[in-house]
C-alpha cells in the first residue's frame, strides 16, 4: 500500500522504515493542510501527526484523491473530524496506550525542572556562575498531587508521584479500580483543585475539557500550587495561567503543549520573529518551563508507535483484500 506521511520529522523515518514491510512510504515534511492534501495523490493511505489538519475539507479532499485510510501516529485525535471520516466510509487507525511512561516521565521532568530551577542552574554553570542563591526549591515528598485524567498516562504519572512520597488525588469521569486499590483518592474537580499542591493534566481534549483550566478554576487553586500540562494546549486558557502567575495566584506552570502550537512546535524559528504575543509571553515567563510537544519522544515510544501503526496498516490491507476476493467470488 502507498502511504503518505505528513509532518515527518527526520528521526521518525528510521523507525517507520524498520517496520514498513512491503508498504511504500512517502515522507513529506510539510504538515497536512488543505493546501498540501493534494500531495497524497497516488496514495491509498495517509499517516498524520498531532498538529496536522484533519478537518472536514481536508478529509473530503483526501477522499476525493482515493485515500481510504488515515493512520494517526499519536494518542490524541482531537484534530480529526471523526464524523466526516465516518460519513465517507474511511477508516481511522491510531495508537492508544503506546509507552505511557514517555509522557508521564516528561511531565515529571518538567515538574522537577520547574520546582528545582534546573534550567536556571544549568545556565549559571554554563556561564561559570556557581552561586546558588535564588535557586531554593521545594520537596515533592509529602506534597498532595492531583491528577486529572487517570488513563494510561495519568496512571503512570500517579505511580511515579507515589514513589516520590506524595499523596495522590484524582479526577476522572471513569475512576480506575487499580488506582483506588493503591490508595488514590478520587474527588470532584473543584475539591481537588482547592487542596492539591501539584495539578497535572492527562485527559483528552474534548468539548468538555477545552479550557477546563481558566480564570474561575485557577481561582480555586492554592497560590503555592504548580500546574503541569502534557495533555493538550487547549485544556488550559494560557492567558489566564499567565495572569495568575503574574499576580502570584499560581506558583508555576510546566507544559509540553500550547494552545496555538500548530504553527510553531516542531519547526525552527530561532532566526525569525515569533509573531505570537501569547507564546512569547509564555516562553519568556520566569515561572514557566515549556517544551515543544516532545512527551512522546523516547526510543521506546517511537518504536511502539511505528510497530503498532504499521501492523494496523497491514491488518487493514489484508482485510480489504479478503473483502475484495469474497466479493469477486459472489
Ligand atoms: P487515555 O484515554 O488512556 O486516558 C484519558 C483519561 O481521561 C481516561 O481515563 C478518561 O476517562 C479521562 N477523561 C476523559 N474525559 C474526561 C473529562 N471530561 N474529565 C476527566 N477525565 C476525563 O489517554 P492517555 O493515553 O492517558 O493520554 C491522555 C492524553 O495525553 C491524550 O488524549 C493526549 O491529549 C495527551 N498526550 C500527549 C502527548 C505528548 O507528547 N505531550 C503524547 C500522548 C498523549
Amino acid at each position: 500500500m502507498n502511504i503518505a506521511f505528513f509532518s515527518t520529522l527526520p528521526f521518525e523515518q528510521t523507525w517507520f522504515d524498520q517496520y514498513r514491510s512491503h508498504h511504500r512510504l512517502t515522507y513529506i515534511d510539510q504538515p497536512l493542510t488543505l493546501d498540501t492534501a493534494r500531495l497524497a495523490m497516488g496514495h491509498r493511505a495517509v499517516c498524520a501527526f498531532v498538529n496536522d489538519d484533519l478537518s472536514r475539507p481536508v478529509i473530503e479532499t483526501l477522499n476525493g484523491l482515493g485515500v481510504s485510510v488515515v493512520g494517526m501516529r499519536c494518542v490524541g485525535i482531537d484534530n480529526v473530524d471523526l464524523i466526516t471520516l465516518n460519513n465517507l466510509g474511511m477508516t481511522l487507525l491510531h495508537v492508544p496506550g503506546y509507552s505511557p511512561h514517555s509522557v508521564a516521565e516528561q511531565a515529571v521532568a518538567l515538574l522537577l525542572g520547574l520546582i528545582r530551577h534546573v534550567p536556571d542552574a544549568h545556565q549559571r554553570v554554563l556561564r561559570g556562575d556557581f552561586r546558588i542563591d535564588g535557586l531554593t526549591g521545594t520537596d515533592l515528598h509529602g506534597k498532595t498531587v492531583g491528577v486529572m485524567g487517570t488513563g494510561h498516562i495519568g496512571q503512570a504519572f500517579a505511580r511515579i508521584m507515589q514513589g516520590f512520597g506524595c499523596k495522590l488525588l484524582a479526577y476522572d469521569i471513569q475512576p480506575d479500580r487499580s488506582l483506588l486499590d493503591r490508595g488514590v483518592h478520587y474527588m470532584a474537580l473543584p475539591e481537588l483543585l482547592r487542596v492539591a499542591d501539584v495539578v497535572s493534566l492527562h485527559c483528552p481534549l474534548t468539548p468538555l475539557t477545552e479550557n477546563l483550566i481558566n480564570d474561575q478554576t485557577l481561582s480555586l487553586m492554592k497560590p503555592s500550587a504548580w500546574l503541569v500540562n502534557t495533555g493538550r494546549g487547549k485544556l488550559v486558557k494560557t492567558r489566564a495561567v499567565l495572569d495568575a502567575l503574574d499576580n502570584n495566584r499560581l506558583a508555576g506552570y510546566a507544559a509540553d503543549v500550547y494552545e496555538q502550537e500548530r504553527a510553531f512546535f516542531h519547526y525552527d524559528f530561532s532566526d525569525q520573529f515569533i509573531d505570537d504575543p501569547l507564546l512569547n509571553r509564555l516562553r519568556s515567563h520566569p515561572k514557566v518551563l515549556l517544551s515543544a510537544h516532545q512527551g512522546f519522544l523516547t526510543e521506546e515510544a517511537l518504536r511502539q508507535i511505528a510497530r503498532s501503526l504499521m501492523n494496523q496498516f497491514n491488518f487493514y490491507e489484508n482485510q480489504q483484500t479478503s473483502l475484495l476476493s469474497k466479493a469477486s467470488m459472489c
